[in-house]
């Protein structure tokens, strides 16, 4: 069933359920009006760790904490009534120990309401995928550019080309047998995001990945044109929010300055007006 015909938010095994269908449509959200907005065209709102980059003018993901993506997931949850909210798992809150992240987890899920988390890892993190699967709390997985990762990847490099593709591909492979309902394909070869959209049972959500594979998920703000320092390449932007909230600002400092705002009808007289009979 699409998100708008739908009249629950979908729960991860109706999500696993759609591999090979209609794609899954998935958008990042932090906050409750953006929310409110994606809602009605989304399968799966993702409370990203984008966020301390995108809304706190983070360097990167890496100090965002649980206690961040918790307050941010409430307001989300609180702008939801369609899609399915995914949230995700910050750096430092699950590597070390599968039950480290169990523990986190539970209260992301308790805190929050979300129906999955995500965590960024393959291979290494199978266990901890499978011990969270086992004891009830679902997982997206999320391999290729993991952002968490960057010190060790060397930056915000495509992964998996020539023959690092073979490591992607134990990271698939990996986390599909561990028990992941999806997993998202961030910034890997085209020709690897379908080989692997062909060989693993769950769906892929693609960023930067492939127009083939099961779902795509973007950054809203990115594809809104909000956040306009820069623009990664896998970014297309459908609006150009930010230009028109500049010019806005523009209009409106302007029009302080020059003390045409507030004018009449933005003001209250002394009396106010006698009611009509
Ligand atoms: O943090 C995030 O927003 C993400 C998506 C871009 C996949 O992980």
């Amino acid at each position: 069933m699409s998100a708008t015909a739908q009249k629950r938010a979908p729960t991860p095994s109706d999500i696993k359920a759609r591999k090979g269908t209609e794609p899954l449509v998935t958008l990042t959200a932090y906050t409750t009006p953006i929310a409110q907005l994606v809602d009605e065209h989304c399968d799966i709102v993702l409370v990203g760790d984008s966020v301390g980059m995108v809304l706190h003018g983070l360097p990167s993901t890496l100090s965002v904490t649980l206690d961040m993506m918790i307050l941010h997931g409430q307001a989300v949850a609180r702008g939801l009534s369609r899609a399915m909210m995914v949230v995700d798992m910050p750096f430092g809150s699950y590597e070390e120990s599968p039950q480290q992240a169990f523990a986190n987890a539970a209260r992301v899920m308790r805190e929050t309401g979300c129906a999955a988390v995500k965590l960024e890892g393959g291979v290494a993190m199978a266990e901890t995928i499978r011990f969270l699967t086992q004891r009830g709390i679902p997982v997206m997985a999320h391999i290729g550019l993991t952002p968490q990762a960057i010190n060790t990847l060397g930056g915000y490099l495509v992964q998996g080309r020539g023959e690092d593709a073979q490591r992607i591909l134990a990271d698939a492979d990996a986390v599909t047998e561990a028990g992941a309902f999806a997993v998202v394909l961030e910034k890997i070869p085209a020709s690897l995001a379908d080989d692997i959209t062909d060989r693993v049972s769950i769906p892929t959500i693609g960023i930067g990945a492939s127009a083939k594979c099961d779902g795509q998920v973007l950054v809203v703000d990115d594809m809104l044109g909000l956040f306009t320092a820069f623009k990664p390449k896998f970014v297309k932007r459908y609006g150009s929010l930010g230009q028109d909230a500049d010019t806005a600002i523009a209009t409106y400092a302007a029009e302080v300055r020059a003390r045409t705002f507030p004018a009449p009808e933005h003001i209250f007289a002394d009396k106010a007006p006698e009611k009509k009979k």
